[in-house]
């Protein structure tokens, strides 16, 4: 059978349904039926959720929850999470529920700078290119001057171009490395176009200033694109408190000081060898993509930076740390954040939209402490538990309803399993033979 088309992009959206359903699927008219059943019942919410992107067939639905109680800076906040895996959501509340009456999270936005680059080749003289760069910079700012001004009436814009030369990597390759103040957007398109014009002032540049007379052909640019590495967009969340006030209550797997010396060595671990580094920063961005999705923001963008960031040195290591000094107990994150409030789907996206309202509307900085927060209370809560009772208890707990969904079971018997499973260890073993039990008890009746 044809599984290939031309003009796939022009058809309409039901058409293309149907293409597709006909091409791929065992049982078209039940795909079809599946597809169009999570179209939305609101047309123009539908049209808004089809701007987004391209040949859709229908929505990709993921749980929205909310993590309450979290306490940062003395403020409260319910954060929103949108997230497809158990016992994320439940991890976050628990570790906020924690720290709300052990002082709270406090978060600290270091620096809001982002980055983007404009590669290009020089064959010519790089002298030539740095005694002129000072006249070059000028231009540059000047032609890219109606793509600015609005950013700059906002308190932002370019903060400052550099010539690097790289020639030493890659024969005759030069970069203008410049940096941007993007207030509460993220700032992606903007940086994007004042790359590309400073791109093209470039090119103009050397072909009408006569001390390059007669070298046009030394110059290509290559490319113009922001950089998703920046570091210096960094926030830091912290918690601390005395050892003795991190007692848990009544039925303590273990003595405060007993947990602190495990769940310090568990991050010191994370700092040495980079495979359990790697899982150790899985559970960070479980919280944070959480945050990041469901306020429409580049949760890529937010990945690819936080990892580059944790190799810095040259080897991946956790992003949090910890510390015990004086008989206090410290537990930070240091995470790179480009983010936006306004712009990109931030507010075009409805429930993008109802997760910040539900944050108080919070400008750039504030929602990047507020991420980091949220990504350091998953740590907290993973590191509590792999130290004391192990992932699978509580995790496992979570995942009841998947297993019990999966087995096909009713809602009687997800009430009963529920309540059988409350003092047990949950496995999908243990779940089955439940069921087939009581099933079988059932029959007897
Ligand atoms: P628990 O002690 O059984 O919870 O912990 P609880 O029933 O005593 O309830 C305490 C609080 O936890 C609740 O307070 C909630 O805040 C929250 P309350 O609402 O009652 O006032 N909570 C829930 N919230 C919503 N829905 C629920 C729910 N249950 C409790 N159903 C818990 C259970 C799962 C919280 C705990 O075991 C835990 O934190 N586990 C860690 C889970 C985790 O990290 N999951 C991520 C997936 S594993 C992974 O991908 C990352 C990892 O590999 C990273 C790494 O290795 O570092 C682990």
């Amino acid at each position: 059978m044809k599984k290939t088309i031309s003009g796939f992009s022009k058809l309409s959206k039901p058409d293309k349904v149907r293409w597709v359903v006909e091409q791929f699927f065992q049982d078209p008219e039940s795909a079809e039926g599946e597809l169009i059943s999570f179209w939305h019942r609101d047309e123009e919410q539908q049209r808004i959720l089809d701007g987004f992107s391209e040949n859709t067939l229908s929505n990709y639905y993921l749980p929205f929850g909310v993590a309450p109680n979290f306490l940062i800076n003395g403020r409260i906040y319910a954060v929103p999470m949108a997230i497809e895996e158990s016992s994320v959501v439940a991890a976050a509340s628990s570790a906020a529920k924690y720290w709300l009456s052990r002082g709270g999270f406090r978060a600290e936005v270091i620096s809001t700078k982002k980055l983007g680059q404009v590669h290009f080749s020089w064959k010519g003289e790089a002298q030539k290119l740095r005694r002129h760069f000072g006249e070059l910079e000028a231009r540059l700012r000047l032609d890219a001057a109606h793509l600015t001004a609005n950013m700059e009436q906002r308190g932002g814009g370019v903060l400052g171009i550099e010539l690097l030369d790289m020639s030493h990597l890659e024969p005759d390759y030069y970069q203008l490395k410049v940096s941007f103040e993007t207030c509460d957007s993220m700032g992606a398109n903007f940086i994007n176009s004042v790359l590309e014009e400073f791109g093209s002032t470039l090119r103009i540049f050397v072909q009408e200033h006569p001390a390059f007379e007669g070298a046009e052909q030394q110059l290509e640019v290559i490319m113009a694109i922001l950089s998703n590495y920046t570091p210096e967009c960094i926030v830091r969340a912290s918690v601390e408190c005395p050892v003795e006030a991190l007692a848990m209550g009544p039925g303590d797997p273990m003595s405060p000081e007993e947990f602190v010396r495990k769940f310090a060595k568990a991050v010191r671990i994370a700092h040495i060898d980079p495979h359990r580094a790697a899982t150790h920063n899985k559970g960070i961005f479980n919280g944070v993509d959480a945050v990041v999705l469901a306020t429409g923001n580049d949760f890529r963008a937010v990945e690819a930076c936080g990892h580059a960031y944790a190799a810095r040195d040259g080897q991946y290591r956790s992003l949090s740390h910890c510390a015990v000094e004086d008989g206090r107990f410290r537990f930070w994150l240091d995470l790179p954040l480009a983010l936006g409030t306004v712009g990109g789907l931030t507010r075009l996206h409805p429930i993008a939209r109802r997760s910040l309202e539900l944050l108080g509307n919070p400008g750039a900085p504030e929602l990047m402490g507020i991420i980091a927060a949220t990504g350091l209370a998953q740590n907290f809560a993973a590191l509590r538990s792999l130290v004391t009772t192990g992932i699978q208890k509580g995790h496992m707990k979570m995942h009841l309803m998947n297993i019990l969904n999966h087995l096909e079971a009713t809602e009687k018997e997800c009430r009963e399993a529920v309540e059988h499973f409350r003092d047990k260890v949950v496995s999908y073993k243990a779940v089955r033979e439940f069921l087939a039990m009581s099933r079988t008890e059932e029959g007897k009746k």
